[in-house]
């Protein structure tokens, strides 16, 4: 019987470094893109991806994001009896009804695999998805994790969100090296971490979109932490390789790097000029500058 993706992973517990001092006391995810915290697209992403389960591996300093998506009684009163209605529907809206949030400690951040392996007593079994709220992608059209999910459906193996960069950016990612397949998803050959460019196997490295196979967990529990006493996604995943069929999926869409400051202030660009209340008179600013 074919599997379906029901859980997401969100490793939110990252010390944000490079956005300090903003992110010494909260959470880099709940940095806002002109109105929503960056945790919050993510969300949505999953749910319209189909996710009944969103799991928050968080850690010091993650409390905004568990009262983001808790319910706010006072505030909801409050806007109740000044029959705002609209901003109502907005602040009841952040999670839709039917659906669970999780959430889980990393005591330590020891890395992304670390992390991803602390969501495993909730994830059980099941093949599940993983979205890192810092790469926010304009799926323009259909969201990129639905995008994977629909590829899940046919294959039903792991899959990698991948995007062709700039050669001399290989150092900044996972990069696979892969096989044509058909149309925007390839059988992947290999993945290396951060390689220079004169080392990477090819230009298409892995952003925060994954879908996984239960196996990973095995895996990431036997890796061994490299030199900075991290566990990296990428170790495990050369494993599964060797084990089960990996897909990388080129994805269609725009992606902002919300990890660093350009691409946190290309995205607030972006997103305030297709904003549907401010994008004219944004525009219009922009153009008088
Ligand atoms: P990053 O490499 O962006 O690290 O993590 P970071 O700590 O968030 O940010 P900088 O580099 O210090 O500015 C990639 C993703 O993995 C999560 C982060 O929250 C982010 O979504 N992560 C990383 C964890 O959940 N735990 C970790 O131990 C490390």
């Amino acid at each position: 019987m074919s599997e379906r993706i029901r859980k997401v992973v969100f490793p939110v517990a990252g010390l944000g470094t490079r956005f300090l001092p903003a992110t010494k006391a909260s959470p880099k995810e709940m940095l806002p893109v002109v109105d929503k915290p960056l945790i919050q697209y993510a969300v949505e992403e999953a749910v319209a991806a189909g996710a009944e389960t969103l799991i928050f591996v968080t850690g010091r300093t993650k409390r905004a994001i568990e009262d983001h998506f808790d319910k706010a009684y006072e505030l909801e009163m409050e806007l109740e009896a000044k029959q705002k209605h609209r901003m109502l529907e907005l602040v009841r809206s952040t999670v839709p009804k039917g659906v669970n949030c999780i959430y889980i400690r990393q005591g330590e951040a020891l890395g992304l695999g670390h992390a991803v392996l602390c969501a495993q007593p909730i994830v059980g079994n099941d093949p599940f998805g993983v979205i890192l709220a810092d790469d926010l992608i304009d799926g323009q059209g259909e969201k990129v994790l639905s995008q994977m999910v629909r590829e899940f459906d046919e294959h039903q193996c792991s899959l990698l969100g991948v995007e062709r960069v700039p050669m001399q950016e290989t150092g900044s990612y996972g990069v696979v090296s892969a096989r044509d397949f058909a149309d925007s998803v390839s059988a992947v050959d290999a993945i290396v971490e951060k390689p220079a460019p004169a080392e990477a196997p090819s230009n298409l490295a892995v952003v925060g979109r994954y879908i996984l196979t239960p196996a990973i967990f095995e895996l990431l529990r036997h890796t061994v932490p490299d030199a900075k006493g991290e566990i990296q996604l990428t170790d495990a995943i050369s494993a599964l390789l060797r084990q089960e069929r990996v897909l990388a999926h080129e994805f269609t869409g725009k992606r902002y790097d919300c990890g660093s400051k350009l691409g946190y202030l290309k995205a607030t660009v972006e997103y305030g000029l297709q904003h549907p209340d401010l994008g004219a008179a944004f525009g219009e600013y922009l153009k008088s500058r």
